[in-house]
């Protein structure tokens, strides 16, 4: 079976990466789905997320990464997925993902939602709060791949101000 495994991935985390190695041990084929979403502007563009997605995945032959915009159950049916892949880190994460699941559900039934744990070491990440992190000048090793560190530095040029830090919470948690 393909499944789909969506997200913003802004950046990309490890408990990103540790659900993508779980998920490619169950799935066939595992899509990363990289939402554009012109309602934000992103820290790192699209082209920046999908080559740091490819970098850092490159020894799972059967994962994918894409992007897509609209509806997701739209793009599921387009790349013959029966599932889709999302991470549940604390039951904070649960309400909002059970609506989640049970829309898509509403909107295709024979789209799947399968609901993964992430390693308990990444429970409490989120790429909200390693930009917060960085943002703030503090260190993100361990929280993102090496990769990924780099490109955050890359990116704030000695500046650590110039990487938003206080985006609102949002319910959808990334
Ligand atoms: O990383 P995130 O922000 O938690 O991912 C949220 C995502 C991309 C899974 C969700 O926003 C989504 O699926 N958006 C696509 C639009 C859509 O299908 N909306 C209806 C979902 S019930």
């Amino acid at each position: 079976m393909i499944a789909i495994y969506p997200g913003t991935f802004d950046p990309p985390t490890n408990g990103h990466l540790d659900l993508i190695q779980r998920g490619s041990a169950i799935f066939e084929e595992l899509v990363v789905a990289i939402l554009r979403n012109s309602d934000k502007v992103p820290l790192f563009s699209m082209s920046e997320r999908i080559d740091m997605l490819r970098e850092c995945t490159k020894q799972y032959k059967n994962v994918r990464i894409d992007c897509f915009e609209g509806l997701l159950v739209e793009y599921a049916a387009k790349q013959n997925a029966g599932a889709v892949l999302r991470g549940i880190r604390a039951v904070s994460d649960y309400e909002y993902e059970l609506q989640m699941a049970w829309m898509n559900r509403k909107l295709d039934p024979r789209l799947e939602t399968v609901f993964m744990m992430p390693a308990e070491a990444y429970s409490y990440l989120s790429s909200r709060l390693v930009r917060e992190i960085m943002h703030l000048g503090g260190k993100v090793s361990g929280l993102v791949p090496p990769l990924i560190e780099q490109r955050m530095r890359e990116k704030i040029k000695g500046d650590p101000t110039s990487i938003p830090g206080k985006t609102p919470r949002r319910k959808n948690r990334s």
